[in-house]
């Protein structure tokens, strides 16, 4: 199971890809607010380029005109993008409009502060750009039939909110479960992200149940690093090295 991270804040993105465990971000409009970030554009092709990864971006409209639209627009940012939809009919719908759009390879990138330095040249973003086309994470899903319908309507990824299934005393791991049995039986190749982590031992749950990707919150991240056994062995290493060597 690959591991993302759910943020929008740069400084922590630059300490997770220092560790060499994340693959991938998603963001969506309160993590861009929580981190004091209104310019959407710059802040997402900012993640792309430190990242080099799938870097989920949501759409605000909600109507599927407006969606894809507006899809469409922030898909140009960087192929690294991957629109967020919520499943909602209209969401649906959009979805699967996206997959049948193109990105438009001459403006891919275009604006990007970060290209001159991005190990993704014009002529590579490009290429990506028109093999990938417009991928989509089908987001805010709380049940196995979302999960599902967001596959039959072509998303790229389907993100189960487990936490926020905990909070109101549901089972959000069983949503995960439950999407990645069907999706086996029935060869859909979309991937689950389980999202709405709350605390360390939601990663491993959600790798045992089946997701593809757990997307974590740095906090919950430090915390799956940390363990008192691993300090203590570390200090006594360090104290009888001391001793050896005088
Ligand atoms: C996932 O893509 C979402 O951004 C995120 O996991 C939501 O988590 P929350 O329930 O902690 O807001």
């Amino acid at each position: 199971m690959e591991i993302y991270l759910d943020t929008a804040d740069i400084e922590e993105i630059r300490a997770a890809v220092k560790m060499g465990v994340i693959s991938g971000v998603t963001t969506n409009p309160s993590l861009m607010m929580r981190a004091g970030r209104g310019d959407y554009r710059q802040v997402t092709q900012e993640i792309c380029y430190l990242v080099q990864g799938p870097i989920s971006a949501e759409v605000v409209s909600t109507e599927a005109a407006k969606m894809v639209e507006e899809a469409k627009r922030i898909a140009q940012w960087s192929p690294h993008v991957v629109i967020k939809v919520p499943v909602t009919a209209d969401g649906l719908e959009a979805i699967s409009t996206l997959i049948e759009s193109e990105v438009d390879p001459d403006t891919i990138c275009q604006e990007c502060s970060w290209l001159e330095k991005c190990p993704l040249d014009r002529d590579l973003a490009q290429d990506l750009a028109l093999t990938q086309g417009i991928r989509t994470n089908a987001t805010l899903v709380f049940s196995s039939n979302q999960a599902l319908l967001a596959a039959r309507a072509g998303a790229t990824y389907v993100s189960p909110f487990v936490g926020r299934l905990d909070d109101i005393g549901h089972d959000g791991m069983s949503v995960v479960a439950e999407a990645a049995d069907i999706f086996i039986s029935y060869g859909l190749d979309t991937e689950i992200i389980a999202a709405s982590i709350r605390h360390p031992l939601h990663v491993p749950q959600a790798a045992l149940a089946g997701a593809d990707i757990a997307t974590v919150p740095y906090s919950v991240l430090e915390r799956m690093i940390r363990h008192p056994l691993t300090d203590l062995g570390v200090e006594r290493f360090l104290t009888d090295w001391k001793k050896a060597t005088g």
